[in-house]
């Protein structure tokens, strides 16, 4: 559920018409509603309860500061895959203790930064990054909290890009090595073993997978206390998929999980991790953008709107589909025409929607896009020069800018002309 809902005819985010802030900011934006952002979040926690659990939300999904400094007040962790995503956390005030640092590619000096400014665990993915991560530690004379990210292979049937937990995917090492490489790591100096962590894809609409992955993850960890290491934490990864088109999907919702992972390994005695970042972020954001012209071709009708591949990159990059809604409620019953929705890029991947129904929409007027904001304004670009779009969060009846968008002269004057040019 989400708080996007036609109020007196105009789609409103809580108790704020879009139209309103599109009014005020200009188009395209995002728009986040507080309130969904803070109920998802929530729903998580609960749905793991009693267990003693973390809900360390995926900043990649939604980086904005103060997103995560809302989440962080309501006790959220953060899980990082970069520096900067850790500086972006620590910014918002969320304590480096509540800072998982996961990711394949993590540099000796990401892990310095970490390290010095207070770390829960890292979630090292092989054994070259297990060597660097203690000899970086042993030097500063600590020893690095860390789980191995085990890949347990299991096909999480999810879009080829996004998953994550198959042998042949880049990511963690095998679980058929993993009692090897922990003999391993619990022998370098610099390293403390304190549990283990897995995350085997993205918008999974099917709790089995999941489940076989934490059966292996279960008898795992019975192997790695008889051969005598100390396993008190699991960091179950994130992956849990939202419903993209309304009415037609209904995934697994948080207390399903919840449910499953308590059955499977709530009797271990570990603290439980989880990293959620698309379910807490996706359906609590919109993107708005105006009509610019209505095109008609021989073969088809061209909605062409301000907003871009650049802004959204989802449809582009896997194909993706987002619910395309107009802003002032179309009249029931009115009969859908089918556009293409595309952007003023030129290539012709710059389309958001093929032969999409939608009620019929004229230049000038607003329209939005549901479910973005995961994977939304943090995969934006500056492709074509267009500036970066604008971020607002919503919370009740007002609404702020929380990312203002840059004006023409900021960003051609990160350029910089060479004294000999
Ligand atoms: N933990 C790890 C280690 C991850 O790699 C990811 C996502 C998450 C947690 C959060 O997964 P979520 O709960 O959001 O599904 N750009 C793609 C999604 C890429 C996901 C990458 N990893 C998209 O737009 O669909």
């Amino acid at each position: 559920m989400d708080h996007f809902l036609y109020r007196n005819g105009h789609l409103h985010a809580e108790d704020v018409a879009m139209s309103d802030i599109a009014a005020a900011v200009g188009t395209p934006f995002y728009c986040y509603s507080a309130a969904t952002l803070s109920r998802h979040f929530l729903l998580f926690k609960e749905a793991l309860e009693p267990l003693p659990s973390l809900v360390c939300f995926a900043v990649k999904s939604n980086s904005n500061v103060a997103v995560l400094k809302l989440l962080g007040d309501l006790g959220a962790g953060m899980d990082v895959v970069s520096i900067g995503e850790y500086l972006r956390a620590r910014a918002a005030g969320v304590p480096g203790e509540r800072i998982v640092f996961s990711g394949v590619g993590k540099t000796p000096a990401e892990m310095r930064m970490a390290l010095e400014g207070g770390i829960r665990q890292f979630n090292v993915e092989s054994e070259p990054e297990l060597e660097a991560l203690s000899a970086v530690a042993s030097a500063m004379g600590v020893a690095a909290p860390i789980t191995l990210r085990v890949n347990p292979d299991v096909d999480a049937k999810t879009h080829e890009k996004i998953s994550t937990g198959r042998k042949e995917d880049k990511f963690g090492v095998p679980i058929s090595r993993a009692r090897e490489i922990y003999a391993r790591a619990a022998a370098l100096p610099g390293i403390r073993v304190i549990g283990v962590d897995m995350h085997i894809g993205s918008q999974l609409t099917d709790l089995a997978p999941f489940e076989a992955a934490y059966t292996k993850m279960r008898a795992l960890v019975e192997e790695l206390r008889a051969d005598g290491h100390t396993i008190e934490r699991l960091d179950l990864g994130g992956g849990l998929g939202i419903p993209y088109t309304r009415g037609n999907e209904a995934p697994p919702l948080p207390v399903e999980y919840g449910a499953m992972v308590k059955r499977v390994l709530g009797d271990l005695g570990c603290e439980i991790e989880i990293e959620p970042g698309r379910l807490i972020s996706g359906n609590a954001g919109m993107l708005v953008s105006q009509v610019i012209y209505r095109k008609k071709a021989e073969e088809r009708e061209f909605l062409i709107i301000d907003a871009a591949m650049n802004d959204l990159v989802r449809p582009a990059m896997y194909g993706s589909h987002h619910d395309i809604v107009p802003l002032v409620e179309p009249p029931a019953g009115e009969p859908q025409v089918a556009v293409d929705v595309v952007g003023p890029i030129c290539e012709s991947g710059d389309t958001f929607a093929k032969q999409r129904a939608m009620p019929l929409v004229q230049a000038g007027e607003l329209v939005g896009f549901r479910s973005a904001g995961a994977y939304g304004a943090v995969m934006s670009s500056e492709y074509n020069s267009r500036p970066l779009v604008p971020e607002v969060l919503v919370s009740g009846d007002h609404f702020a800018v929380i990312r203002p968008r840059p004006t023409y002269d900021e960003m051609i004057a990160r350029d910089t002309i060479p004294a000999w040019l």
